[in-house]
């Protein structure tokens, strides 16, 4: 294989969507509140909760396609309005971060509560049915409590206004803000979680192991287990992913150029080996990595490895 068909293979592995069933559930749950409201106008809302790489702007981006922007002489319309909140997120940006995907000529012009009128206004105009607002941690980045409520709390008055069904879609942290704030609590009490592990029917081993395979599909090149079998490489598959999935195809991208690079015929547990502590950790080695014979089959969460538990800020509860 030369370099321009690795290129090219690497690429389309990159862009392969695949539905496992933390996404599949998410996605059903955003096309379900959509469909309701198309159909008699009433606007649930949802939250989905992942560690990064879990798929979450993915999942955005894949509801746009399924939903996708048509363009007309007057106006646009658009029935899935994604927002990404920038980090350290004021009203300002906040509101600047809806109008540019809404098309508002001048994005940040006018005062706050005429720019909220304004995404009300081009959010109806644009016939909007589902919003997506994305990484919605930020809004409790700026750990200026006094700044942040009064960001959820412009967020929660436009989210009346424009009476449209709305996803908050972040880290798990986000969690705590939407706890500490009653209002916002009321407005999004349901939850989903974007992470491997969702599914009742299986082990989280078990859907590693599947979407491992089944990305494996995609790939030029054959997948061995090595010394272990199915269900050892799905164990050792979680430990080196923690269940993500931009996780396991950094994992299988990594191998498969190694073993274009280096002339191997196949992908094993030593490519991945090496991949784990090229590309995920450097610390990675020995009994701190998941793919040796030796590991000590732990979740990699403690201070300083890969999957670190990031806890919630303390946030002040308010009504
Ligand atoms: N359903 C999916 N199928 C295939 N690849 C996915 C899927 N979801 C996410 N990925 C891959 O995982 C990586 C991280 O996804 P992303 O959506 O950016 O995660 P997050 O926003 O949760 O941090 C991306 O490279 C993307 O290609
Ligand atoms: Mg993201």
């Amino acid at each position: 294989m030369n370099t321009a068909d690795l290129y090219q293979d690497l690429r389309r592995f990159d862009e392969e969507y695949i539905e496992f069933a933390a996404f599949k559930a998410a996605a059903d749950a955003i096309r379900g509140n959509l469909e309701m409201f198309r159909e008699v106008g009433m606007a649930k809302n949802l939250v989905v909760l992942g560690e990064s790489g879990t798929g979450k702007s993915t999942l955005c981006r894949w509801l746009a396609a399924a939903y996708p922007k048509q363009e007309h002489k007057e106006r646009d319309i658009l029935p899935v309005l994604v927002v990404g909140v920038p980090a350290a997120a004021t009203i300002a940006s906040m509101a600047e971060a809806f109008l540019t995907p809404l098309g508002d000529p001048a994005p940040n012009s006018g005062s706050i509560s005429e720019k909220a009128r304004r995404i009300v206004k081009l959010v109806h105009g644009c016939k909007v049915e589902m919003i997506l607002i994305d990484e919605a941690q930020h809004i409790s980045d700026r750990g200026q409590s006094v700044t942040h409520y009064m960001v959820a709390d412009w967020l929660k008055v436009l989210i009346d206004g424009m009476g449209v069904p709305t996803v908050f879609l972040g880290l798990p942290r986000l969690e705590a803000l939407i706890q500490a704030n009653e209002q916002l609590r009321r407005r999004f009490s349901n939850r989903l979680r974007l992470s491997l592990g969702q599914d009742e029917k299986r082990t989280i081993r078990e859907e590693c192991l599947e979407l491992f395979q089944s990305l494996a599909q995609s790939l030029p090149l054959k997948i061995v287990g090595g010394p272990f079998e199915d269900g050892e490489l799905g164990v050792r598959l979680y430990y080196a992913s923690d269940g993500r999935i931009a996780h396991i195809k950094k994992l299988m991208a990594g191998a498969l150029r190694l073993a274009v690079e280096e002339g191997y015929g196949s992908i094993g547990p030593g490519l991945l080996e090496r991949v784990f502590t090229e590309e995920v950790w450097w610390e990675g080695v020995g009994a701190l990595n998941p793919f040796n014979v030796a590991f000590a089959h732990r979740r990699l969460d403690r201070a300083g490895e890969p999957f670190e538990d990031v806890r919630p800020r303390q946030v002040k509860k308010r009504g």
